[in-house]
């Protein structure tokens, strides 16, 4: 029998989620078991003597996420209770760098989501969303056209008024081209480079997804240790390589590319014709200080292919980014993105120009910016009192900690635990090649999850 107790003080969490959280509670409990009827939203409201608004918005993201069904005549029921696979946990990254799980993204049904770099949608400013979509559908005759390849221009225009002057870039549009998502982009930059260079160098731990999608279309993966001031290269790169880097960020460990190690790196890009890829993809989540100028915009920057992603300041499942590069280069990567997919979603990529526009996106960055300082800082303070064997050093920006758990073994027990208690956590052979001694880490993503969820995660986990 469902029990929803409601807490009226003011800093409580809104009615409605609430509700949502205690029923999702006792739905993974099994207190409610497959097939329960709800109250009725009007007779739950009653009882709770709340607006009857605040019921059915629960019940509604209930069912958005698959935990209930509801129909005329039916009412509310709890669905089937899926305990899906997660693949993200699967340790056999022996054979192949093809065969690593891509990671699935969305925490599913029941499931709490510790997965890095997932945004949440719970502070999307929802009615400037609907307004600005109602204004590209006033002019739907644009929506009939295909955009450029290279992607709208009054996007492009935009994201260099508007985005890259926050990260000291200056370019213009025929610098810039829309893709369907940073990886996707990823691709593209493969095929592109394939032609004359052979070699991908990236820091490990670090982002393999974008290192496989090289690994697919033909070139060698070098993977080189990081330290605290970021990727060690001990040999000169040139013109046969490419190197992947995240040097305001690097994902998973938070580690700042320090100034000597930014300087060698130009120095290769200018004297040996190394090419760079940027990739951006978190910075404007910065908390105590702005994020450094990206190389992008110093020395040896046409050597260097910049990328950002709306999947972090809207939401991951938008799959709308753009690269940053020499002109010619996008011709290029435009054309072929042009004979792949006839370019990137129009009715996208004019939203977006909408909310960049108005001023949503930057509104929505940094109220986000605040939302998720604080998120850190809780989840900080979480760690320090009831993990206190555990090492991390609180990330500068981002939405994960990077946490060192003593032993690649210790790391395999939690992962598993947290598989069995429906928490998905990313296994660190998804951020390490081969070597087994560096997996003695877990990540814990903080961005979707809630802060209650995320404490009960790690209560039920040192348990
Ligand atoms: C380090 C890093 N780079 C790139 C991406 C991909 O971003 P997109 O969603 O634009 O494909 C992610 C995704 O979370 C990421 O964590």
């Amino acid at each position: 029998m469902l029990t929803i107790r409601i807490d009226e003080k003011p800093e409580a969490l809104p009615f409605y989620l609430q509700i949502k959280l205690q029923i999702c509670d006792q739905i993974r409990s099994g207190a409610l078991p497959a097939g329960t009827r709800l109250p009725s939203s009007r007779g739950l409201a009653h009882q709770l003597q709340i607006a009857r608004g605040s019921v059915v918005r629960a019940y509604e993201e209930l069912c958005q996420e698959g935990l209930c069904t509801s129909g005329v005549g039916i009412g509310t029921l709890v669905c089937e209770h899926q305990n899906q696979p997660d693949m993200a946990g699967q340790t056999d990254t022996q054979a192949s760098t093809l065969q690593v799980p891509d990671e699935p993204l969305n925490s599913g049904s029941g499931l709490i989501s510790l997965l890095p770099s997932l945004a949440t949608t719970e502070y999307l400013p929802k009615s400037e969303l609907r307004k600005g979509f109602d204004r590209v559908l006033r002019y739907s005759s644009r929506l009939t056209a295909f955009n450029e390849s290279a992607g709208d221009h009054r996007l492009r225009q935009l994201i260099c008024e508007k985005l890259l002057p926050e990260r000291s870039i200056r370019a213009q549009p025929q610098n810039v081209l829309i893709v369907p998502g940073t990886q996707y982009g990823s691709m593209l930059i493969a095929l592109t480079l394939n032609k004359h260079r052979s070699d991908l160098h990236f820091g490990e731990p670090g982002y393999l997804d974008i290192a496989r999608n090289f690994s697919r279309f033909g070139f060698s993966l070098k993977a080189h240790p990081m330290d605290n001031n970021g990727i060690i290269l001990d040999s000169q790169l040139g013109k046969n390589d490419v190197l992947y880097l995240m040097p305001e960020h690097h994902f998973p460990q938070c580690i700042t590319l320090s100034e000597k190690r930014r300087q060698e790196i130009s120095h290769q890009l200018v004297n040996n014709g190394l090419m760079l890829i940027e990739d951006d993809y978190d910075s404007e989540f910065y908390y105590e200080r702005m994020p450094l100028p990206a190389l992008k915009s110093q020395q040896g920057h046409e050597n260097i292919i910049y990328s950002g992603t709306f999947s972090k300041t809207l939401f991951n499942s938008l799959r709308l980014g753009y690269l940053v590069a020499e002109a010619d280069l996008i011709q290029e990567m435009a054309s072929l993105h042009w004979s792949l997919s006839r370019g990137t979603s129009g009715l996208l990529q004019h939203w977006v120009a909408e909310l960049l526009a108005a001023g949503t996106l930057t509104k929505h960055t940094q109220r986000m910016r605040t939302v998720y300082q604080r998120k850190r800082d809780k989840v900080a303070e979480l760690l320090a009192h009831r993990c206190p064997e555990w090492q991390f050093d609180v990330p500068k920006g981002g939405l994960q900690f990077f946490v060192n758990v003593g032993s690649p073994e210790m790391a395999d027990q939690i992962i598993a635990k947290c598989r069995d208690m429906n928490i998905r956590m990313a296994h660190p052979s998804n951020y390490v090649l081969h070597d087994k001694s560096l997996m003695n880490f877990i990540i814990i993503g903080f961005g979707s999850a809630s802060l209650s969820d995320i404490e009960k995660s790690i209560e039920e986990l040192l348990l």
